[in-house]
């Protein structure tokens, strides 16, 4: 859905549960859902941008990974262009994001002790950047928005997946706070790249790499 209809609905008071009732908009992890039930069930996951772990139990519950890394820093950002987003203008601090990290910690503790869950405090290059290439069957990608961070974002995920595995992500629409950075960022990456499957709905993301090429016959 795009960012200026959501932005009209929430302005109106009562609208957005209206909305809702009438199909009109629909709730983020409603218009994800398409996009869990597609992804490979049992695999390694990771999510970029975590925030409190809503879209991290929806993941949980309908891909049952066998291992699942939660990425996000926590980190409060205080420049001028982060004004509108959860973790600069929106929060009150960096205490509120160490309590966003521990409301995550808490949430997921059972699934963290039996080793399905990891939480990863830190940048998404730098926390991916220590697994092997092709660890992951798939990625999904909501962290700093920004045109800059996406792109590093999508070509270390493109590292770290397997071949057919699925490089996927949220808020791929114009406008926001970030600009229109996550889909200029996913435009020029689909060109520099070959993939079989490239699919963009509901403002999420969906690009399946080409299978391993065969084994060369001598
Ligand atoms: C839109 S929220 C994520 C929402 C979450 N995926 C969900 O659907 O429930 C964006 C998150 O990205 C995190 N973030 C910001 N910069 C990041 C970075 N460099 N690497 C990973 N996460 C980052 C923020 O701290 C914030 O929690």
């Amino acid at each position: 859905m795009s960012a200026t209809l959501w932005q009209v609905v929430r302005a109106i008071p009562g609208a957005r549960r209206l909305a809702l009732a009438l199909g009109i908009v629909r709730t983020a992890s409603v218009s994800r859902r398409f996009l869990l039930d597609r992804m490979p069930k049992g695999g390694r996951c990771a999510e970029i941008g975590v925030h409190l772990g809503d879209f991290s139990e929806e993941i949980l519950r309908r891909t049952e990974p066998a291992e699942l890394h939660l990425i996000d820093p926590w980190r409060h950002e205080t420049a001028e262009i982060y004004g509108d987003s959860l973790y600069g203008g929106q929060a009150r601090g960096q205490a509120e994001m160490d309590a966003r990290h521990d409301r995550v910690s808490e949430r997921f503790a059972a699934p963290i002790a039996g080793g399905q869950v990891v939480i990863q405090r830190g940048n998404s290059v730098d926390v991916l950047g220590r697994f092997p290439d092709a660890y992951f069957d798939w990625i999904y990608i909501d962290g700093n928005h920004l045109y800059e961070f996406v792109s590093a974002d999508l070509e270390v995920a493109f590292r770290k997946t397997l071949p057919s595995g699925w490089i996927t992500g949220d808020d791929y629409h114009g406008g926001g706070w970030w600009q229109g950075g996550v889909q200029r960022a996913v435009d020029e990456f689909v060109v520099r790249h070959a993939f079989a499957n490239v699919v963009l709905r509901d403002g999420q993301f969906l690009l399946q790499k080409a299978p391993a090429a065969p084994a060369a016959k001598c």
